[in-house]
């Protein structure tokens, strides 16, 4: 009876967990960018794509923008449509005068590059040109800079369309966001010193609880008495002390000399030190 509760509540946690994980690759694998330029190109797989690991945050948002001169609308999809309806397109432009459509890049066909606070996003294979870039394919690059204040409502910012040359164009955005930062290098590692330090700190601190528990629970001492080697440290304190007094002090006795008044005393100095001069060794 026990045994077959026991092994149902198993099987309801395995059924449970399999669920769970079933719901979870649907929903990591749903949005995704796709390398090219690779064997024969795959998904970006889990976990081992550095730059790709950056960009998961944002994979899945779309932003869209203005050109400055209000001639065309971009959108853009992070890992997904930027538009629904336009499959594998990351970018999509849409002419506010024109009224027309171009597919920039494609979301299949992407390049992913990042430090340790940007992300670099190209989408390949976009619509060609017609009288431009000697009719190569539109291709998009973003570029994803960190900024610890900016989150999904900052958007993004169209940079620059090179098209004027005679290959290798591009169109070129911005997005600022938090996601892409990365760890403060000086917070990174403890410097040598800090390490050293702390090492010494743990180390008195130690000392000094296991003598205080000696003193007074093994030699059952009272007051200061508690101090672990108590005496040798008054000794160590009265020895610096008396270093100090050598090291500081010992020019005072000459300096002192000037400010005596001058006189019988000064005289009678004389006639002391004439006197010790052959006390001094030889
Ligand atoms: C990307 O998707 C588009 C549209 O679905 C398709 O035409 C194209 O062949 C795909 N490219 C790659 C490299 O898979």
């Amino acid at each position: 009876m026990g045994f077959s509760s026991e092994l149902s509540v198993l099987l309801l946690l395995f059924l449970t967990g399999l669920l769970v994980s079933m719901v979870d690759s649907t929903t990591t694998t749903s949005p995704a960018c796709r390398l090219i330029n690779e064997e024969d190109g795959h998904d970006i797989p889990d976990g081992d794509h550095k730059g790709y690991n950056k960009l998961k945050p944002l994979v899945g948002k779309r932003f869209s923008c203005i050109d400055v001169k209000k001639e065309y609308k971009y959108s853009v999809g992070i890992c997904r449509d930027a538009v629904d309806g336009y499959e594998n397109v990351g970018v999509l432009q849409e002419g506010l005068i024109d009224k027309k459509i171009h597919k920039i890049g494609f979301y299949n066909a992407t390049q992913i590059m990042s430090g340790n606070d940007w992300v670099m996003v190209e989408y390949w294979h976009g619509e060609e040109y017609h009288n431009h870039c000697n009719n190569e394919q539109r291709k998009a690059i973003i570029i994803i800079i960190c900024d610890p204040s900016a989150d999904d409502e900052s958007g993004v910012d169209i940079l620059e369309e090179a098209r004027e040359k005679k290959g290798d164009c591009y169109y070129l955005f911005e997005i600022s966001h938090k996601a892409v930062c990365g760890i403060k290098s000086s917070s990174k590692a403890l410097s040598f010193g800090s390490i050293v330090l702390i090492i010494f700190a743990s180390v008195i601190a130690l000392y000094l609880f296991l003598g205080f528990l000696y003193q007074r629970f093994v030699l059952q001492a009272k007051g200061m008495e508690q101090i672990p080697n108590y005496s040798f440290w008054q000794d160590f304190g009265n020895l610096q002390a008396d270093g100090c007094n050598l090291v500081c002090r010992s020019m005072s006795s000459r300096n002192s000399a000037p400010y005596k008044g001058i006189g019988d005393e000064q005289l009678e100095e004389d006639l002391d030190r004439e006197r010790d001069d052959h006390l001094l060794p030889m």
